[in-house]
């Protein structure tokens, strides 16, 4: 099948238009890729796409998330039927769409864990980005200029990512850590924990925080197992760095990927491109070349968008 990644609904933090330029510092087939932060699975589907892996691991701590996965893999024509039902009766809720949302959303908070209700919060809030207040309650706003995905557009893209990954993938909903204990040599583990910038345990943005003492441990332990992985974290946009560097012991090789013009800095009339940084662990730094052939200081330019400052 040729064309873009197929995605189930835009995810804050969704790595979909940087999995062309991720996919490359992987091997070209290997046993197994292992997503501990698995958020809406850009980085797997993409790598299924391309028939990558003989199976995959997904997990992500929110279990709503895998819930919604879990059904689009194995049952899409049902999570297809039921999302057809809740998004149509936007259209005729007595008190507009907006309201429909906030209707939606008691239900769901209300105990209807309905992978089809959430998909459709989802689709409807605010950046696609789940926020929960501090009684676990999904707190978003809709974003009024939207519907959210029609249910065809939902169809096409979730047969595919069927095709793609039934019956060889795996669903948990846990800590990363013990995903990361499940993992042997000849795994690929890619990682794209929550941004430092909003990794601590309040911050609504994501279900759960990662600490960063905590993940460098986990990265050594990988280390010492001889599990070979990839890891998105933060990276720089104009002069600005986000989040601390990985330390130098852990021997990883770091690569800057051209992530396009921050929207942000077009808000404020600046143009600035956005640099996502990925670690290349030491294994596969010999396993693929790629690394090595592109730009001397590891950054690899866009072949659509190059920097010119
Ligand atoms: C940046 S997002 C991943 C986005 C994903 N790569 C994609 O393309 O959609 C980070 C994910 O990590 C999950 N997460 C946060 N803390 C976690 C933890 N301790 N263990 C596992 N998952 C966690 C969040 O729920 C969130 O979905």
């Amino acid at each position: 099948m040729n064309g873009s990644t197929p995605h189930i609904v835009q995810y804050q933090g969704s790595k979909r238009m940087l999995a062309p330029k991720i996919l490359p510092y992987m091997p070209k087939h290997f046993s197994r890729l292992v997503e501990p932060f698995a958020g809406m699975a850009a980085i797997s589907i993409a790598a299924a796409k391309q028939d990558r892996a003989n199976s995959y691991v997904i997990n992500d701590v929110n279990g709503a998330v895998v819930d919604i996965l879990q059904m689009a893999i194995e049952s899409p024509s049902k999570l297809y039927e039921e999302y057809r039902k809740v998004w149509l009766s936007q259209f005729d809720y007595p008190e507009g769409h907006v309201n429909h949302f906030y209707k939606i959303r008691d239900e769901y908070n209300n105990g209807d864990r309905s992978a089809a209700k959430m998909l459709y919060l989802i689709a409807r809030c605010v950046k696609g980005s789940i926020r929960y207040d501090n009684n676990g309650k999904f707190n978003q706003s809709p974003d009024k200029r939207r519907n959210g995905t029609s249910p065809n557009t939902l169809k096409q893209n979730i047969e595919a990512i069927s095709y793609f990954l039934k019956d060889r993938t795996s669903f948990f909903s846990v800590d990363y850590h013990d995903i990361l204990d499940m993992t042997i040599p000849g795994d690929i583990v890619y990682l794209d924990p929550p941004y430092q910038g909003t990794s601590n345990v309040r911050d609504s943005r994501y279900i759960s925080g990662v600490d960063f003492n905590d993940f460098v441990k986990a990265i050594e332990h990988l280390n010492k197992k001889n599990v070979d992985f990839i890891i998105s974290y933060d990276g720089s946009c104009g002069d600005k760095q986000y989040g601390k560097e990985l330390p130098k012991e852990l021997e990883l090789e770091k690569v800057l990927l051209n992530a396009g013009w921050s929207s942000q800095s077009i808000l404020l009339g600046k143009r600035e491109t956005t640099f996502e940084a990925l670690y290349i662990s030491r294994g596969l730094q010999q396993r693929t070349p790629v690394t090595h052939t592109f730009h001397p200081e590891h950054i690899q330019y866009s072949l659509f968008n190059p920097v010119t400052a």
